[in-house]
C-alpha cells in the first residue's frame, strides 16, 4: 500500500483530504502539533495513525521518514489567519516558512520528491482581471498569503535543484463539510463567513457583520468563489496520482469559477437554516477586493478535477448538517 504523510491532517481540509485518500485506497499517516486541530476526527472518526509533533521537529521528521515507507506528503499544516499575521509576522513567516523548509529538507533527506501544497488565491493580491488564472500576476498583501508566496517560491527553486516535485494547489474560499456528516469545519477563532453564519443561526453569536455595502457588485458587498472542501479534497488524491505517474511540478487554482456576494451566502443560509439572523453592516476591511473568483480549467483539463457539489446551497447544506450535530 502507498503511504502518505499528511502535515495539518487534524484540521479542516486536512481531514477531509484523509478520509479521501483512505477512500482512494492509500494508507494515510496524520502527524498534526493539535495546535488548532481535533484528535478525535483523526482517531476516532478517520482511524488513522496521528503522531502529535510540530512540523519543525527535524529529529521528529527524521524518524518517521526512516520508520515508514513514506512516497509523498501532502502538507496542509500552517497558521491560518490573515488579521492575526499582521499583527504577528513573525509567528507566520517562522511556522509557515521555517516548518515548511524544515519538512523540505527531511523529505530531501529521505529521498522522498513529492509534495503536495495548500496555497491560496491570496497570492495573487487584488485582482487585475476576473476568473483569476495560474498567470495572474502575483501580489500578496498580508504576511499569510506571502509565508504562501516565499513557499511557492522555495518549492520551484528545489525542483530545479534537487528534483523535488510539486503540486501547489491555490484554493479559493474553502467551504461546506463531508456530505455524510462525520467532518467538518472547526476554527477557533473562526473568521470564515459560512461558519460564522451558522454560528450565529445556532445562537453562539449575536449577529453577523457585513464588511463593506457600497461595492462595486449587484448588491454592495464582497462576491467570493466558495469550493466545497470535499471537492478540495478530490483534488488533493488527483494531484497525488499525477505525481505518482511522474508528473512534472504544476501549479492549480481551485474554485468553483463562479462567485456569491456575501448577501446571498447569507440569505442561502437564513433560507436554508429557517432562522433569524441579526445583520450588522460595517465599514470596508482594508484589503478587501471586491470580486474574487478563480478559473479552475487548468485543473479540469490536466487532472480531470471536476468539482461534484458547486451550488452553494449544497456547500452551505452540508455546513449546516455538520454544525448542528458538532454545536447544536
Ligand atoms: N480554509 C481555507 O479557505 C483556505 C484557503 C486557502 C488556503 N488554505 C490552506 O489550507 C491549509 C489547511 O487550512 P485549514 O482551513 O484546514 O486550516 P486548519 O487550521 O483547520 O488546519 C491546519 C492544521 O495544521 C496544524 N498545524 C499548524 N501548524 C503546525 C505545525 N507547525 N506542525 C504540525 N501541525 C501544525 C493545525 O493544528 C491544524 O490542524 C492551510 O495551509 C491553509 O493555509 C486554506
Amino acid at each position: 500500500m502507498t503511504t502518505i504523510l499528511v502535515t495539518g491532517g487534524a484540521g479542516y481540509i486536512g481531514s477531509h483530504a484523509v478520509l479521501a485518500l483512505k477512500q482512494a485506497g492509500y494508507e494515510v499517516i496524520v502527524l498534526d502539533n493539535l495546535s488548532n486541530g481535533h484528535r478525535e476526527l483523526v482517531e476516532e472518526v478517520l482511524q488513522v495513525k496521528l503522531i502529535v509533533g510540530d512540523m519543525s521537529d527535524r529529529a521528529l521528521l527524521d524518524n518517521i521518514f526512516t520508520t515508514h515507507n513514506i512516497t509523498a506528503v501532502m502538507h496542509f499544516a500552517a497558521y491560518i489567519a490573515v488579521g492575526e499575521s499582521v499583527t504577528d509576522p513573525a509567528k507566520y513567516y517562522h511556522n509557515n516558512v521555517t516548518g515548511t523548509l524544515t519538512l523540505l529538507e527531511a523529505m530531501l533527506a529521505a529521498s522522498i520528491n513529492k509534495f503536495i501544497f495548500s496555497s491560496t488565491c491570496a497570492l495573487y493580491g487584488v485582482p487585475k482581471f476576473v476568473p483569476i488564472t495560474e498567470d495572474h500576476p502575483q501580489d500578496p498583501i498580508s504576511p499569510y498569503a506571502t509565508s504562501k508566496w516565499m513557499v511557492e517560491r522555495i518549492l520551484s527553486d528545489f525542483d530545479t535543484a534537487y528534483n523535488l516535485k510539486s503540486v501547489r494547489f491555490r484554493y479559493f474560499n474553502a467551504a461546506g463539510a463531508d456530505p455524510n456528516g462525520s467532518l467538518g469545519e472547526d476554527h477557533e477563532p473562526e473568521s470564515h463567513i459560512i461558519p460564522l453564519v451558522l454560528q450565529a443561526a445556532l445562537g453562539k453569536r449575536e449577529s453577523i457583520s457585513i464588511f463593506g455595502t457600497d461595492y462595486p457588485t449587484p448588491d454592495g458587498t464582497c462576491i467570493r468563489d466558495y469550493i466545497h472542501v470535499t471537492d478540495l479534497a478530490q483534488a488533493h488524491v488527483l494531484g497525488l496520482e499525477y505525481l505518482l505517474k511522474e508528473g512534472d511540478s504544476e501549479v492549480f487554482n481551485l474554485g468553483n469559477g463562479s462567485g456569491f456576494s456575501v448577501r446571498e451566502v447569507i440569505e442561502t443560509a437564513l433560507q436554508i437554516t429557517g432562522k433569524e439572523i441579526k445583520i450588522v453592516e460595517c465599514d470596508r476591511r482594508p484589503g478587501d477586493p471586491p470580486i474574487l473568483v478563480g478559473s479552475s480549467d487548468k485543473a479540469t483539463k490536466i487532472l480531470g478535477w471536476h468539482p461534484q457539489y458547486p451550488n452553494v446551497e449544497e456547500i452551505i447544506s452540508h455546513a449546516w448538517q455538520w454544525h448542528q450535530k458538532r454545536h447544536g
